[in-house]
């Protein structure tokens, strides 16, 4: 059990009567307070983990852009702390680059991706004069090249090119290889820095690859920027490409479960920036400004799921389900991909893990499980249920399934807690429709 904390945020800890304590607020207390499922993030970890990746990389590569990836989780509150710890955004929407503004963000800290970016989209980042849009396609390409001299502003553009590296990440989440959906294929990408050096609306300034997500291995790392630099040097020879600014992605991984190995920040900085240092210096290339993209190693361990354990059902022989109140509709990185997380019993930390158990989600589909064959003390309805490593991905991805509610979002830190985002309402479920 001592163990499995390691896996909440920070400052994590367990109380004489056996409550579980994050940022200083007591979970069950939290859970009382605000209702469940709810969403707890905490404050420091979130701040310490832009502070690491900014400290690792910057005092390695002087020339270093943090972004962190929003899909991973955005909100108001979130941009405000990415502003505050001088970290960027890389957005993919509309409504990402909305959330952004709204909160006054810096737009020239705020980075454009996306395979397919509507008119809209294009119009928004061009009319904010964001830092940068990541073209993806020639058709990108096209239309941006009108829309820029049209409207008169030259943007910042990176090339996004598919190096062809394997990152050995779960398939729905690989985007490195050849034949991905996203970006230009390297053998087929000659063409797309010719034509954006060669329009007078575009400022083509680097390079962007992504290989994928919860990359534990360094060595894909290796691979891509091996393979973009040779290609910059090529473009460099046959074009005058002048790369100023290498984006590398994020990926970086997080342990979710106490088996999984996961390199440090600085395993991963020192890996990458003597990389780029020795293969500009072979090919004979200035350095590049280097931006990375980190998402869930930026906002997974922050955030913590509770919910409250309802039905107990023991099949006999076979599996004993603790049933939750929420589950697959606020976190469906389970059923989606097979992911693997642990649960603690907030309110009996104390207690030994002596029971094997399956947790449920209430979801109409047999897929909604979120821990399979866990042990821990025996649970009773009412019970508190923590599940660390719920920052990243669950609450984006979150839906209104069999009409549950969207769960309430409260961030802590220093024994207090606020509320982020309120919980939905039935009245929510209904706003938009029309008879
Ligand atoms: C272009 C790009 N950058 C960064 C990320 C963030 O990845 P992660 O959360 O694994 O760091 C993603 C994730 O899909 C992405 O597509």
């Amino acid at each position: 059990m001592e163990s499995r904390l390691s896996l909440f945020p920070l400052n994590t800890e367990a109380t004489q009567k056996g409550h579980l304590v994050i940022g200083g607020c007591d979970t069950v207390e939290l859970a009382a307070e605000y209702g469940t499922p709810l969403y707890v993030y905490d404050e420091l970890t979130l701040r310490n983990c832009c502070r690491e990746f900014r400290n690792e990389f910057g005092q390695r590569y002087a020339d270093t852009t943090v972004l962190y990836a929003s899909k991973a989780f955005l909100n108001k509150a979130i941009a405000n702390l990415l502003k505050e710890e001088g970290v960027g955004l890389d957005v993919v929407s509309a409504g990402e680059l909305y959330i952004a503004k709204s909160v006054e963000f810096p737009m020239d800290m705020v980075y454009l991706h996306g395979n397919n970016k509507s008119v809209e989209e294009l119009k928004m980042a061009l009319k904010h004069h964001i830092a940068r849009i990541v073209v993806d396609s020639y058709d990108e390409l096209r239309t941006l090249a009108a829309m820029a001299e049209e409207g008169g502003h030259i943007p910042d553009i990176l090339l996004r090119i598919t190096p062809g590296v394997d990152a050995h990440t779960h398939s729905h989440i690989t985007t490195g290889v050849t034949g991905s959906k996203f970006g230009f294929p390297i053998f087929d990408a000659d063409e797309a820095v010719d034509r954006a050096m060669s329009a007078p609306s575009l400022n083509l300034i680097g390079l962007h690859f992504h290989i994928g997500s919860l990359i534990s291995d360094v060595q894909p790392y290796k691979e891509a920027i091996d393979t973009v630099l040779d290609f910059a040097a090529g473009m460099r020879d046959q074009h005058g490409l002048e790369l100023e600014e290498l984006d590398i992605g994020g990926g970086f991984s997080v342990p979710y479960t106490m088996e999984d190995k996961v390199p440090e920040v600085s395993v991963y900085a020192e890996v990458i920036v003597s990389r780029v240092i020795r293969k500009c210096k072979q090919l004979d290339l200035p350095l590049p400004m280097l931006t990375i993209e980190p998402g869930r190693a930026i906002a997974a361990r922050a955030g913590v799921a509770l919910y409250q354990a309802g039905v107990i059902k023991n099949v006999p022989g076979l599996r004993k389900y603790v049933s939750l109140d929420g589950g697959m509709a606020d976190n469906i990185r389970p059923a989606l991909y097979d992911a693997k997380y642990v649960a603690t019993v907030a309110n009996r930390m104390q207690e030994g893990d002596t029971d094997k158990v399956t947790i449920a989600g209430r979801f109409c589909e047999s897929g909604d499980i979120l821990v399979r064959d866990i042990e821990l003390p025996p649970v009773m309805a009412g019970d508190i249920i923590a599940i660390p490593g719920c920052g990243a991905y669950c609450l984006p991805l979150a839906s209104n399934y069999n009409a549950s509610l969207k769960p309430a979002v409260v961030m802590v830190t220093g024994g207090k807690a606020r509320l982020i985002r309120r919980r939905e309402t039935l009245k929510d479920l209904i706003a938009d429709d029309l008879l």
